[in-house]
């Protein structure tokens, strides 16, 4: 299958072009070959910096897919104004989450926290429930399976899915791993729509003022908070305890 990554091949110049700025000082976290450049203290979110390089590991981890991920979502999600800051630091933050799931996989959770909302681009957006046009958009670019899979149901997607008789269209994509979906949940669901910082009794209750009652994801959240707030404690337990 023809992918965005079938004949590219990481360079140093071709990582650099895709870096969003390099500039130091930065506190460097390095997970599985993965290298996410921090926040300094005190930076806001619309300057969150991620610096993706590809520093080797047993065995090497491809940088590439969360390379491309930067790239798409600095593409469709950028013009959106402060969605892009929300992104950005929900992508920060699942680079701080990647001990909580497969070393395997840490790339990939961080690429499908650049890409979870890029369904709300008009560019893609067709059915505008963001997670199915997100994953339908990557699927038809041949993106890897679980980052469509975790765009489709990211943040507990399946709740909005039924309020908008949307569910077999989601069903498609099959449902990910509990370690994955948990971390992007927590990613997600602690930062604010201009990125920042918050707790998950506050992002629940700011969705909750943002869609007024009525609204399907007004609805939808009132069913989901609990069981989202379950995945939400199972990430910071598993992030509590150093592992996947
Ligand atoms: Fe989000």
């Amino acid at each position: 299958m023809s992918t965005p990554f079938g004949t590219w091949v990481p360079s140093a110049s071709r990582l650099a072009d895709n870096a969003l700025r390099t500039e130091p000082p930065w506190s460097d976290r390095v997970t599985s070959g993965l290298c996410c450049r921090r926040l300094a203290p005190g930076q806001r979110a619309g300057s969150v910096v991620i610096v993706i390089r590809d520093v080797g590991g047993d065995p090497p981890v491809s940088p590439t897919v969360a390379v491309e991920a930067v790239r798409l979502a600095r593409q469709l999600v950028e013009p959106l104004g402060r969605r892009w800051s929300h992104v950005q630091a929900v992508a920060a933050r699942a680079g701080e989450l990647s001990s909580t799931v497969d070393p395997d996989e840490r790339d990939v959770l961080v690429a499908s926290a650049w890409l979870h909302d890029i369904g709300y681009s008009p560019e893609i957006g067709h059915t505008r429930f963001h997670p199915l046009d997100g994953a339908r958009y990557l699927s038809a670019s041949g993106w890897p399976p679980l980052v469509v899979n975790l765009v489709a149901h990211h943040s507990g997607a399946r709740f909005e899915a039924k309020e908008r008789g949307l569910s077999a269209d989601l069903s498609a994509f099959p449902l990910p791993g509990e370690p994955m979906l948990d971390a992007l949940a927590l990613a997600d669901l602690t930062t604010g729509p201009a990125g920042e910082r918050l707790t998950y009794d506050d992002r629940i209750a700011e969705i909750l003022r943002r869609y007024p009652e009525g609204d399907p994801v007004h609805q939808a959240w009132l069913t989901a908070a609990p069981v989202l707030r379950e995945s939400v404690q199972r990430a910071q337990a598993r992030l509590a305890a150093g592992s996947a």
